[in-house]
């Protein structure tokens, strides 16, 4: 069955979402706005919502695209898994996927943040692993510039086998909590980490029993070379970005590929890319609704944006004159920025036209129409093995999510390829995912410690 999750986040995957009239009157930091998205999406039964995060604020020396609020740059929102703490109490089904940085973060306050929002929510809860698209980020924990790829692909591999030691520090009945015994646990029932690796230093135990689900689940995103084999080797599911079917393909028999050499079977790793849905009524209606949205941004914003997609400074060049050649930056080592100016070239788009372009899907795919052609597309991508579902993203809030859960949702539980309620009660069952054994290690138990 495909899976589907729904990218939270109050601004909408449009730059000028949040200034539609039918998008919440306020969007920063309204926990309403948060509960509502969650309660839409379950109804809808999507399997998961998703929140993309960092640590710092983006885009300061671009002020055109700073004041207009850039949904991926997210001056001001909540952190992922404190929220979902709170969204969690409101909801019973729906998966919560955060994203947390194994760069900056420790792998034991990290373990037990996921772990207690596993407790909370009674299973629901996802880490998702990033090793930091943004560079500056690394000004705000004490280092200078920004960790090599390699260091932080190091780490994340290291880190992520410290945070599973550590979920596996208790047995699920340790904690007997007799009174008439008065033995509140059983220390047969835990083991001490004591890891000792390239980059960390753990002994352990983690001071929470084993989770609901065993082990949260874990994505991860990113697809270089290092971030394939990262999900490869220990991801439940990636978070991808691809700009066709075709290389949605590729990238599927490419990722699972790898799977064998760690003796995973390829589908304990659901891949998923981000696709952006514009659904209307009809088709026309869908087209309308575009057209707004691109109303809401002017010029100077548009080639702001272009300008921070594509990695240069494009606003000393004429609006209606090529996108030139010039030499481009990745964003976040993503290489969306070198795509965007070899379709602008290979097209012969003006910059106009390729900021209005790019600007609804946010560097990956949209697709837009009535809910018959979006369920099409989305099944044909899905039937040809080009993922196992997708995150969509939402131009315009709350509406959108509205629309793709009450018109798209039941169009692709009819055509079979979506399920039509919840089978489990955890994320992990729901997604398909087996539940982690615990590992014993017989020599580091506490009387051998
Ligand atoms: C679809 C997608 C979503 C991502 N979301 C985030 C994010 O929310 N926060 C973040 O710091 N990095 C994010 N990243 C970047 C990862 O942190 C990754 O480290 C970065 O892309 C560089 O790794 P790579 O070279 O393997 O792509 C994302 C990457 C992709 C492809």
């Amino acid at each position: 069955m495909m899976i589907l999750g729904a990218i939270g986040g109050a601004l909408g995957g449009h730059l000028g979402g949040w200034r539609h009239p039918d998008a919440w009157p306020l969007s920063m930091m309204q926990l309403s706005n948060s509960i509502e998205f969650a309660k839409t999406a379950e109804r809808g039964k999507l399997h998961m919502m998703f929140m993309a995060d960092g640590n710092g604020v983006r885009q300061m020396d671009k002020p055109e695209l700073f004041a207009a609020n850039s949904p991926s740059d997210r001056p001001s929102v909540f952190e992922p898994v404190t929220l979902y703490a709170a969204l969690s109490q409101h909801t019973s089904r729906i998966g919560f996927v955060g994203t947390a940085t194994t760069t900056y973060e420790e792998p034991y306050t990290l373990a037990r943040k996921f772990g207690s929002l596993d407790h909370l929510s009674g299973g629901r809860a996802a880490w998702n692993l990033v090793t930091t698209s943004n560079a500056e980020d690394a000004l705000n924990f004490s280092h200078s510039e920004h960790v090599a790829r390699d260091t932080r692909y190091g780490r994340a591999r290291e880190f992520l086998d410290v945070v599973r030691g550590l979920w596996d520090s208790w047995d699920e009945n340790a904690f007997i909590q007799d009174k008439t015994t008065g033995r509140y646990l059983d220390p047969a029932g835990v083991q001490v980490l004591n890891h000792r690796g390239e980059h960390f230093a753990v002994k352990g135990p983690l001071n929470m029993v084993r989770p609901p689900q065993g082990h949260p689940v874990v994505f991860s995103a990113g697809q270089s070379e290092a971030g394939k084999e990262l999900a490869a080797y220990g991801s439940d599911a990636l978070f991808m970005s691809v700009a066709s079917m075709q290389e949605g393909q590729s990238l599927y028999a490419d990722i699972k590929g790898r799977m064998g050499k760690y003796g995973r079977s390829p589908d304990q790793l659901k891949l998923l890319p981000a696709l952006s849905v514009l659904v209307g009524r009809t088709a026309a209606e869908a087209e309308a609704l575009f057209d707004e949205l691109q109303s809401l941004i002017s010029p100077t914003l548009g080639v702001a944006y272009l300008s921070k997609m594509i990695g240069a400074d494009l606003s000393g060049y004429p609006l209606d004159g090529p996108v030139p050649d010039v030499a481009v930056q990745s964003v976040g080592g993503t290489g969306i920025g070198t795509s965007i100016q070899q379709m602008a070239l290979r097209e012969g788009l003006t910059i106009r036209q390729a900021y209005e372009r790019i600007l609804p899907q946010m560097g990956g795919n949209m697709i837009k129409g009535d809910p018959e052609q979006i369920a099409a597309a989305m099944t044909e991508w899905f039937t040809s093995k080009a993922c196992d579902g997708f995150m969509i993203t939402l131009p315009l809030l709350p509406r959108g999510l509205n629309d793709f859960v009450d018109l798209v949702v039941p169009l692709l539980q009819q055509r079979g390829v979506f399920h039509m309620d919840y089978e489990g009660l955890t994320l992990r069952s729901n997604l398909g995912l087996q539940r982690p054994i615990r590992r014993i290690a017989a020599a580091k138990t506490l009387t051998a410690a």
